[in-house]
């Protein structure tokens, strides 16, 4: 992916990039780490007429504690943060900094762009909201100080102004008795957040929360603070009865017939389908491969219809008879889609296999000979990533085979067994 065409400077001081910003005004775009601003720009969803990168002014990048506060550079990257001694003791700010990316990130990436980026999934906007931090704009006219809360307007949206640049972060001196952290739950590695939290807690003298922040990240159009929810804090005591950890959620009795046995369970409504399987009744056949309804490994068959587990509540499957990978066999004698998938290669891992054969015995149930392209259709929503879908395909057209044949044959007399 090329970026489109822009120009490309790189000024010698601060006030040499904003007479650039002045007089480009609207049209340019700074070049901190890139991290951030590459992406768009080769999806071409950024297209600057100039690209102004900051490398080369001075004074953007010191780490700076305070009697009151710890100012870090706008174009400081995420690892000078995490390895800084000052900002190893904001405990927020240095968890984060060591969190965020992959080490080539953290390495090139930078806390100012970050924030000016504003991806509503970036971690720096909640560390910023939950310890109320302050940011610097500089323009040619003078510096203004924003607060954090009053920074994230929308989506890549931010309080800057095009002819601004942001010079600084300011992170309050946490008071005595003050303790964070900040925590993400991410797919992988080095990926955005799925959603992240930012907290800070002071208890007073008293030992009671005596002020709170809280700023998430990636629940939103754009990173925000949970004001109702610092509000319930201050003057508790911060424990299970204030976060609502005692609040149990209500259970529900159920009953589910799974591969012809009948299971009862003590269920909370939110338990996933997948989750009874494999962790209440241990049938560990059917398999979690992305949580978000694409890959497919989950599939069952609910009352005979194909569905994907981790999509289904446990409550929604009361009463109803489901059928996995564990009750495909008949004991020791294989299915025929397993014997085919044996004899054609269809499986090299066999992660995805359990729910590729309960979707391709859903798909014979209802059509006992489909044709190449049935099948390619009937498995759309199961994703193979080793093994590719020829050998899939001829696997299930044996398998179709075998059973046309199996019922095809007339059933032996009784007389003659
Ligand atoms: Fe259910 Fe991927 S885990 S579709
Ligand atoms: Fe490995 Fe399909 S056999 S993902």
């Amino acid at each position: 992916m090329i970026p489109a065409a822009f120009e490309y400077v790189r000024p010698p001081s601060l006030a040499a990039a904003l007479r650039v910003l002045r007089e480009r005004e609207g049209g340019a775009k700074l070049l901190a780490g890139g991290y951030s601003l590459l992406p768009l720009l080769k999806l071409r969803l950024a297209q600057p007429g100039i690209l102004v990168d900051l490398r080369d002014v001075d004074g953007l990048d010191g780490i700076v504690e305070t009697e009151s506060e710890l100012r870090i550079g706008g174009r400081a990257t995420h690892r000078r943060i995490h390895e800084d001694p000052a900002a190893a003791r904001y405990s927020i700010v240095h968890e984060a900094a060591g969190g965020i990316g992959d080490p080539q990130v953290r390495n090139w990436g930078t806390i100012g762009g970050s924030c000016a980026h504003a991806d509503p999934s970036s971690d720096w906007p909640a560390v910023l909201l939950a310890t109320k931090a302050t940011i610097v704009c500089r323009s040619e006219t003078g510096e203004r100080m924003i607060a954090a809360r009053d920074f994230f307007l929308d989506t890549f949206q931010t309080a800057i102004e095009p002819t601004e640049i942001l010079t600084e972060i300011r992170f309050p001196r946490p008071g005595p008795r003050t303790g964070g952290s900040y925590q993400k739950l991410e797919r992988r590695a080095g990926d955005f957040a799925t959603v992240g939290v930012a907290v800070r807690v002071q208890l007073g003298a008293d030992g009671r929360v005596a002020d709170a922040g809280i700023g998430l990240t990636a629940v939103a159009d754009t990173p925000f603070a949970a004001t109702d929810a610092e509000a319930a804090l201050i003057g508790t005591d911060g424990g299970d009865a204030a976060i609502g950890e005692d609040r149990e959620m209500s259970t529900q009795h159920i009953t589910v017939t799974v591969n012809g046995e009948a299971r009862e369970a003590e269920v909370e409504p939110r338990l996933l389908l997948v989750h009874l399987l494999r962790d209440v009744f241990g049938l560990t056949g059917t398999h979690i491969g992305c949580d978000t309804s694409n890959c497919g490994a989950c599939t069952v068959l609910v009352d005979g219809e194909s569905a994907k587990s981790c999509t289904m509540l446990a409550v929604q499957a009361d009463g109803r008879a489901v059928s996995t990978i564990e009750g495909l066999a008949n004991g020791a004698t294989l299915h025929p889609l397993q014997q085919a998938f044996w004899d054609q290669h269809g499986l090299q891992c066999g992660f995805c296999t359990p729910g590729m054969l309960m979707q391709a015995s859903w798909l014979l149930a209802g059509n006992a000979d489909p044709s190449e392209q049935e099948i390619r259709e009937g498995i759309a929503g199961n994703l193979c990533r080793c093994t590719g879908y020829v050998n899939i395909v001829k696997s299930i057209q044996q398998a179709a085979a075998v059973m046309r044949a199996a019922d095809e044959t007339p059933a032996e007399p009784a007389a003659a067994r």
